[in-house]
């Protein structure tokens, strides 16, 4: 399973790059708008900076919501660097977009997906990532997780390319049952990784061996 991390702040992709497990970026326009990152040319700037910074693929969003828009919009992105994926709404544009950049080559990942069928018409249109959105679908109490299940299960079934990835994870437990149930794939904030550090024996048996080894050794 892949790890993105879901943010546009430089300093956390850089500290999450330095684990050694990064292996890509995902930004939406609320991302972009919390880091500050205002302005075409600065978004256009921003995203080239966290390309220099990874050396995966990073998600690039598109703000039109027509099917000439996004094209636009999703050619220009495509042509900032190799890594970048042109994220696209899932919405009736959004899949002929879809469609138009598979056909083209340019790769997507079809976000804001709450539910199978959206998953199915995303990868029948060459989606090369999906994006549920699991925190989101917990918010409103239902589960979030049985939704990657499902999608994981149909795609396999039909033999979808389309890779699943997690979305609007919260906690290290969205991450461990992602990986349960095939995600290809998560984004996650910075929180959420190094909160797969944390285990109380972890840090009790560090403390013990330190401790051991300075009473033996002086
Ligand atoms: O990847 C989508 C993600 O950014 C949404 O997360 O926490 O705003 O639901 P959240």
């Amino acid at each position: 399973m892949k790890f993105f991390i879901d943010t546009a702040n430089l300093d956390q992709i850089r500290e999450a790059n330095a684990l050694g497990i990064l292996d890509g970026v995902t930004t939406n326009p609320s991302l972009m708008a919390k880091e500050g990152i205002t302005g075409e040319a600065n978004i256009i700037n921003h995203y080239k900076a966290i390309c220099e910074i990874v050396d995966g693929d990073v998600s690039a969003e598109v703000i039109s919501t027509d099917f000439e828009g996004m094209v636009r919009e999703g050619e220009a992105l495509a042509a900032l660097h190799p890594n970048i994926v042109v994220k696209v709404p899932m919405i009736v544009d959004g899949l002929k977009a879809i469609s138009y950049f598979s056909r083209k080559g340019i790769r997507t990942n079809c976000t804001l997906v709450f539910s199978a069928g959206q998953a199915i018409l995303a990868a029948k249109a060459g989606a090369t990532y999906l994006s549920p959105f699991i925190g989101r679908i917990d918010d409103s109490s239902w589960d979030g997780m049985d939704l990657i299940g499902q999608i994981a299960n149909i795609y396999s079934i039909q033999g979808y390319e389309t890779q699943i990835l997690a979305a609007s994870i919260r906690n290290p437990l969205h991450i461990v049952k992602s990986a349960e149930l095939g995600a290809d794939v998560v984004t996650c904030p910075l929180s959420a990784i190094m909160g797969l550090f944390k285990h109380p024996l972890t840090d009790i048996g560090l403390a013990q061996f330190l401790a051991d080894h300075k009473k033996a050794n002086g």
